[in-house]
């Protein structure tokens, strides 16, 4: 089937059969692999992605139910050389220990700061409840959602000097 979609800001078109996982799409055809691919039934959700600003499960997703959609995977989170406010807090507060859960957990953690800015410690407990972690108790993850909601323009918005400051947040 040929399937058009748009990753990260950037259409692809590709012919694919129609058995491929989302997952295996973005990995072994567009070399995208820091979406990780960990226990293939649903489970653990490290294979997170955004479709149209969804979190979606992309190891239980075919690749051409994205056809025509919005993808948006760990490599898309940074914007013009900024990392985005999640990856940040992912660093601040030490969201991670091994890293293998931690894209999915920003893609879950970005989509939910776009529809609500300020989360509560439930609320993000809540989002991030179909994703496992092994290393870090959840703890760090649900502090590093906390520290981007708290500082929506990031860290070096903060830290730049007035002028700057205030255009980093128009
Ligand atoms: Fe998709 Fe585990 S690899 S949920
Ligand atoms: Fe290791 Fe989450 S940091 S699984």
């Amino acid at each position: 089937m040929h399937v058009t979609m748009t990753v990260n800001g950037e259409e692809v078109e590709r012919d694919i059969e129609p058995r491929v996982l989302l997952v295996h799409f973005l990995r072994d055809d567009l070399g995208l692999t820091g979406t990780h691919w960990g226990c293939d039934t649903s489970n653990c959700g490290a294979c997170v992605v955004q479709i149209d600003g969804e979190p979606v499960k992309s190891c239980t997703t075919l690749a051409v139910m994205a056809d025509g959609c919005h993808v948006r995977t760990v490599e898309g989170l940074a914007e013009n050389g900024s990392l985005d406010p999640v990856q940040q807090g992912f660093m601040e507060e030490h969201g991670l220990q091994c890293g293998f859960c931690t894209p999915g957990m920003m893609l879950t953690a970005r989509a939910l700061l776009d529809e609500n800015p300020d989360p509560s410690e439930t609320e993000i407990r809540e989002a991030i409840s179909g994703q496992l972690c092994r290393c870090t108790g959840y703890a760090t993850i649900v502090r590093a959602v906390r520290w981007a909601a708290e500082h929506p323009a990031g860290a070096a918005a903060e830290a730049a000097p007035e002028g700057e400051k205030e255009a980093a947040e128009l």
